[in-house]
């Protein structure tokens, strides 16, 4: 770090500023992270402000090429970041200055480092928006991919976990597909209110020069320039909408999660999670953990963390600009990474789930999954739904009596609870009948989780790119 004094704003004062105070405000160690969105933001404000006659071309142009080579430079790791420099924007201006002498002193005409911050980082935002949408359809393709294959396999669903109905496995994956539908609508949502534009608000007011900010927005690929000065360049709330949106997301995955690590449990068994997913233990030998679903589960409570931190960040902010705003780089910063590596784990992982198919089909067979076909069974023949809730109840308190299932009973058996069953019971307390039963749009038959995976995929299809 060099050890330069702040010359872009030194001119009002007495004393230089206090080393711990420099130290204390600057910002430059997290937010040289968006230097690729700030000389963006630059050379869309030079070009423009060449359009409208303020800069001359050949200033402009000297501009565009001291920028270009600054970020050479820090992308080959040769800048030298300076804190007294306080933060990204004012280290990349120094830097512009010493390589191309006044002209780099023109470049601040008509903004402040109010609306480049905040025009840098819906940058940002934007980029890290479309990362993390690639990994999001990459794991959604996966998931409907393996529902799809997995459409007759027979496993128990749960309430309660408490073995209730038998479900399709695949089924049971659409249903996470769907979560992840929503997280993916809501993230696009949020797209849109992040592609606007905070340049050409300057300080909170606007400025004095002939800006044009349409041509500054289309050269930065923003929608539109943001309509009022003094809430472009204090509302964060575009920061709040991503971590809600991202909170929403690891809430899932972390539900997700949760049942990767029970199924692979020896007491569920219901899945085998290749080797490259899981680690050892280092004193016991057999253990094979699945630590990318618990890690993915752990990290949901930073991610909720910033996004609270952040609200409570803008809370209570009086207009415009404040200081404050300056602490909402490193929770979205980290709330970016973390939603992007857990989404990259898990579409990496989902497709190489192993379903156990045996032991989960055996784990529907012991849990009475099909008592409630049974009660419908009587039902369709007459019986009251509330007496036949009672001769089912009463059919597997003996069943738990004989460790019989109710598909395992004879007939004679049955029939001691009540004599409207007939041979043609066993039609429904199978679990192939009982899954294959619930044909209906949103059901578990295989037919319907086929045709719901392919519903799937072409709305995948239409909302991928949308951005
Ligand atoms: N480092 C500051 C931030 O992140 C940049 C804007 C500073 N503006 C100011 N007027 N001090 O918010």
């Amino acid at each position: 770090m060099s050890q330069a004094t702040n010359q872009s704003w030194g001119g009002r004062f007495s004393e230089p500023t206090d080393a711990f105070v420099a130290r204390f405000t600057a910002s430059v160690n997290f937010d040289q992270r968006l230097a690729r969105q700030d000389i963006q933001g630059s050379i869309a404000h030079a070009t423009m402000l060449a359009r409208v006659g303020v800069l001359s071309e050949e200033e402009r142009d000297a501009i565009i090429t001291g920028l270009t080579e600054i970020q050479d430079e820090i992308e080959r790791g040769e800048f030298n970041w300076s804190v007294p420099l306080e933060d990204v924007h004012m280290n990349i201006e120094a830097r512009l200055t010493d390589k191309i002498g006044i002209t780099g002193k023109k470049l601040h005409t008509g903004r402040s480092r109010n609306d480049q911050v905040a025009t840098d980082i819906r940058l940002f935002m934007r980029d890290e928006i479309d990362v993390i949408e690639a990994e999001l359809v990459r794991l959604r393709e996966g998931m409907i991919e393996l529902a799809d294959r997995q459409a007759d396999t027979i496993m128990p669903g749960f309430t309660h976990l408490q073995t209730a109905q038998p479900v399709t496995f695949g089924h049971h994956l659409l249903a996470w597909q769907e979560m992840l539908t929503r997280d993916h609508e809501r993230l696009l949502d949020c797209r849109k209110r992040v592609n606007v534009m905070p340049l050409g608000a300057a300080a909170l007011a606007g400025t004095t020069y002939p800006i044009d900010r349409h041509v500054s927005a289309a050269l930065l690929g923003f929608e539109r320039p943001a309509e009022n000065s003094l809430d472009a360049v204090s509302d964060r709330d575009f920061a709040i909408e991503f971590t809600s949106f991202a909170s929403i997301l690891m809430m899932h995955l972390s539900r997700m999660s949760e049942e990767l690590v029970l199924w692979t449990s020896a007491q569920f068994d219901f899945i085998d999670l290749p080797d490259r997913f899981c680690t050892g233990s280092s004193i016991m030998p057999q253990k094979k953990n699945p630590d990318v679903p618990e890690l993915v589960r752990g990290k949901t409570g930073r991610v909720y963390g910033h996004l609270m931190g952040l609200l409570t960040l803008m809370k209570s902010q009086p207009l415009a600009y404040n200081k404050d705003n300056q602490e909402d780089k490193e929770p979205l910063f980290d709330a970016v990474d973390t939603v992007r590596d857990c989404l990259k784990a898990f579409a990496d992982m989902v497709p190489a789930i192993e379903p156990k198919k045996d032991s989960m089909y055996e784990a529907a067979r012991r849990g009475f999954s099909t008592a409630t076909d049974l009660a419908d069974y009587l039902v369709r023949k007459g019986v009251a739904f509330r007496d036949a809730h009672e001769i089912v109840g009463l059919s597997v308190a003996y069943g738990l009596k004989t460790k019989k299932d109710l598909s395992e009973m004879t007939l004679e058996e049955l029939q001691q609870f009540s004599s409207t069953i007939e041979q043609d019971v066993f039609d429904v307390l199978t679990l192939e009948g009982s899954v294959a039963a619930r044909n209906h749009i949103g059901g578990t038959a295989p037919d319907q989780v086929r045709a719901a995976a392919s519903r799937a995929r072409e709305a995948l299809a239409s909302l991928k790119g949308q951005a």
